[in-house]
């Protein structure tokens, strides 16, 4: 069972974002992977292709990454289930290629940028970032990408745009848990999306990204282009991007939709804002036994603190 691979999880931990669902819904869900077509898994992930990034030590943690086992095989990607251990098993039906990115909204040169440009667009720096999930856990990873300021500045966003949405792929085909039926039941409005202000998206820590561990990213992980942001709950970092576009207003998120009263569209790691389930004051690095003190801004405040100046990060959290 997955308690144990990877760093010992407590039972504790496991009960997350899918509590949200209710249980029937939680139950038809685990019957329909019981009962999913041919009953077989899918094909395991591709093994991953080397990817070589200089370091960004600055910018990195000096702490010593998680494992990879555990940083691959316990992941939310609720497109392939709502289970940990789901997208590890059944993300070998993603094809990250051929794959493209559009970019539109309130810029001045609208594009669809193929993934092979977007690997080109800038020189890939590897960053040593703590990815913190809002359900208590957290995990350090090698991630290698570049700052998503690097894509955005390309379009030339227009005085207008203020907000940056990102959204990811919508494909039944691929994504088993966008299919109609037990699989989805209860679960998120698809297409998954997620939303930055402008000045959050174009901030240097704001990393696009393509790889980790020194290859390219996993299936499991956001295939083949994610973003991560440091300082923010993980559910921010959205997967598998096909579409950035820039606008006037707050986007609505995937998880505001499903549980407004539950994810705010700031999500700054804040130890002093509960979550109406868990508390945020402390964390568990997998692979740690203790848990540890989380840091505001999760470490980040000195770099992030000024983007919200002014703003009671209470209310908007
Ligand atoms: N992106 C998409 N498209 N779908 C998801 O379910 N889950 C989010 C985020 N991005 C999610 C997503 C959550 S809740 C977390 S904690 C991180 O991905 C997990 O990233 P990891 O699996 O690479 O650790």
């Amino acid at each position: 069972m997955l308690i144990k691979r990877g760093g010992g999880f407590t039972s504790s931990e496991i009960t997350d974002h899918r509590l949200y669902l209710g249980r029937r819904a939680f139950m038809a869900g685990a019957a329909a992977l019981v009962l999913a077509p041919g009953g077989a898994p899918a094909a395991a992930p591709p093994a991953g292709q080397a990817l070589t990034a200089q370091r960004n030590a600055a910018l990195s943690l000096s702490e010593p990454p998680t494992t990879v086992e555990s940083a691959t095989t316990y992941n939310n990607f609720y497109e392939f289930g709502v289970n940990k251990e789901d997208p590890a098993r059944l993300a070998g039906s993603l094809r990250p290629r051929p794959w493209s990115v559009q970019m539109d909204g309130l810029v001045a040169k609208p594009q669809r940028l193929d993934i092979e440009e977007i690997l080109r667009l800038a020189p890939l720096e590897e960053r040593v970032y703590a990815l913190r999930c809002v359900e208590g856990w957290s995990m350090v990873i090698p991630w290698i990408g570049y700052p998503l300021a690097a894509l955005l500045k390309r379009v030339e966003p227009t005085s207008q745009a203020r907000f940056v949405e990102l959204t990811t792929l919508l494909d039944p085909e691929q994504f088993p848990g966008q299919r109609k039926g037990l699989f989805n039941l209860g679960s998120l409005d698809w297409p998954y999306v997620e939303g930055l202000r402008l000045d959050e998206a174009m901030h240097p820590l704001t990393l696009l990204t393509v790889g980790m561990y020194g290859q390219v990213l996993p299936n499991q992980n956001g295939a083949p282009v994610r973003v991560v942001i440091p300082w923010k709950y993980g559910f921010k970092s959205a997967k598998s991007i096909v579409r950035i576009r820039l606008v006037a207003e707050q986007p609505k998120t995937a998880w505001e939709k499903a549980a407004p009263q539950e994810y705010g569209f700031y999500s700054n790691v804040n130890p002093a804002v509960d979550h109406p389930r868990w508390s945020q004051a402390t964390e568990r690095r997998i692979g740690e036994f203790r848990r540890r003190k989380t840091l505001p801004f999760n470490g980040h405040a000195d770099q992030v603190a000024s983007l919200y100046s002014g703003m009671d990060l209470k209310k908007q959290y």
